[in-house]
């Protein structure tokens, strides 16, 4: 199947010649040519083109208007905007519009279709639904102070770790004096979209462009907003797609977001990767998570020694007991003694709320406040509010 390009741009001999050059390539199909803004969101309508490129100057209805139009009511169409310079005002404009990608001319043909086969590709894992009404938010006073990150952590897969820094994220939120930011860096398989019931139209490989100036408002931009006030970076939808993501950029992100809001969590996979070193090194703390069960003791002891090779001050590790049970025959005391290390939050086992809470896509801190589990994550949320971060009670 070939890709749809309609080109919008008002100037005659551009059109022609961005005709000419993606008429050579095999994969690509101009479908349609427009010279305003105006004719632009008609042909996008009658034609459903993949692919826009737009002009991002023209009379009338000008290139980020028609974008914003196009992207809503032809959300299958992804735009690509051309501009002179790279003005990153309109940048933002564009992409908060719903532009994909940015061209700055001069570009040479090689760019301009490797452009579009990645929109396209990438284009093909966003839902093809119009973007949700974000739920309204009440929106907080900024951060008087940096904020701080805490990544949850574990070297072993499945013990819960993306439960409860979507439990704490919301613990945090609640009350609405601080701003609470949860980061998916399960880059390959992410879960807080189920876990908060998203549409994961928004992502973080929607930053992943070389023209892009990250900073608040185009971060900020990606991010979905849940009810509990909690605001959600989530993982791409394909798994294939996480080879985007570099180290570099979740610096960046990690280092805009600490400054937008009072808590950062950051949901870790266990694999010890240059993005999890990155977001750990990155991190006012790191919540380690365990369960009574010795296969993730085991792990937790050597994940200590590592920190230890690295001088990372074990001191800002908050060891979590999740999934307690005495049924396992291992207590929080003999945890506690064998790792040699303090811990802050026992989260019971709590099998049958979670899994409704899961598969609901309700956090359990959103729903039952009053049961065990959340009076775990309440305790731990409060020992994080204690080391600092909320500006209330700075
Ligand atoms: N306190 C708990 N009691 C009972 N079940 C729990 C608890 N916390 C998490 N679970 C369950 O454990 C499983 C793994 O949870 P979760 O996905 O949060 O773990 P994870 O460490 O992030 O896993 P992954 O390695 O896949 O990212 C899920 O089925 C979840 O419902
Ligand atoms: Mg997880």
């Amino acid at each position: 199947m070939s890709i749809k390009v309609l080109i919008v741009d008002d100037i005659p001999q551009t059109r022609e010649n961005l005709r000419k050059l993606l008429s050579l390539e095999p994969d690509i199909n101009i479908v349609g040519m427009a010279a305003t803004g105006e004719e632009g969101i008609e042909l996008a309508r009658k034609l459903r083109p993949d692919i826009v490129l737009m002009d991002i100057n023209l009379p009338g209805i000008d290139g980020i208007t028609a974008t914003e139009i196009i992207s809503r009511e032809v959300p299958e169409a992804q735009v690509i905007m051309i501009s002179v310079q790279g003005e990153p005002a309109y940048m933002r404009r564009a992409m908060l519009a719903g532009a994909r990608e940015f061209l700055i001319k001069p570009f040479s043909s090689d760019e301009l279709i490797s452009a579009i086969r990645r929109v396209y590709e990438l284009g093909k894992t966003r839902q093809v639904v119009a973007p949700v009404k974000q739920p309204a938010v009440v929106e907080k006073e900024k951060p008087k102070k940096e904020g701080k990150i805490i990544s949850a952590f574990s070297p072993k897969g499945g013990v819960g770790t993306s439960t409860i820094a979507a439990n704490l994220a919301v613990a945090l939120s609640s009350g609405g004096s601080s701003r609470v930011a949860l980061v998916d860096l399960n880059l390959q398989f992410g879960s807080q979209d189920v876990i908060f019931n998203l549409q994961p139209h928004r992502h973080i490989a929607d930053l992943v462009s070389e023209n892009i100036t990250l900073d608040e408002e185009t971060v900020t931009g990606v991010m979905l907003a849940h009810p509990s006030g909690v605001k959600i970076l989530l993982a791409p939808p394909r798994p294939e797609m996480a080879d985007y993501i570099t180290p570099e950029l979740v610096k960046k992100v990690l280092a805009i977001l600490k400054n937008a809001f009072d808590y950062v969590i950051v949901d870790c996979t266990s694999f010890l990767n240059d993005i999890t070193i990155t977001a750990l090194e990155e991190s006012d703390f790191i919540l380690l998570i365990t369960t009574p069960e010795l296969t993730a003791i085991k792990g937790t002891k050597l994940f200590f020694q590592v920190l230890e090779a690295l001088k990372y001050p074990t001191n800002n590790v908050l060891l979590v007991l999740n999934k307690d049970d005495k049924r396992s025959g291992i207590s929080a005391k003999d945890i506690q003694a064998s790792l040699k290390h303090p811990i802050e939050a026992i989260i019971p086992n709590d099998e049958a709320r979670i899994l409704l809470s899961v598969n609901r896509g309700v956090p359990i801190y959103s729903a039952e406040r009053g049961s065990a589990f959340s009076e775990g994550i309440s305790r731990l949320a409060g020992k994080i509010q204690q080391k600092g971060g909320s500006y209330v009670a700075a």
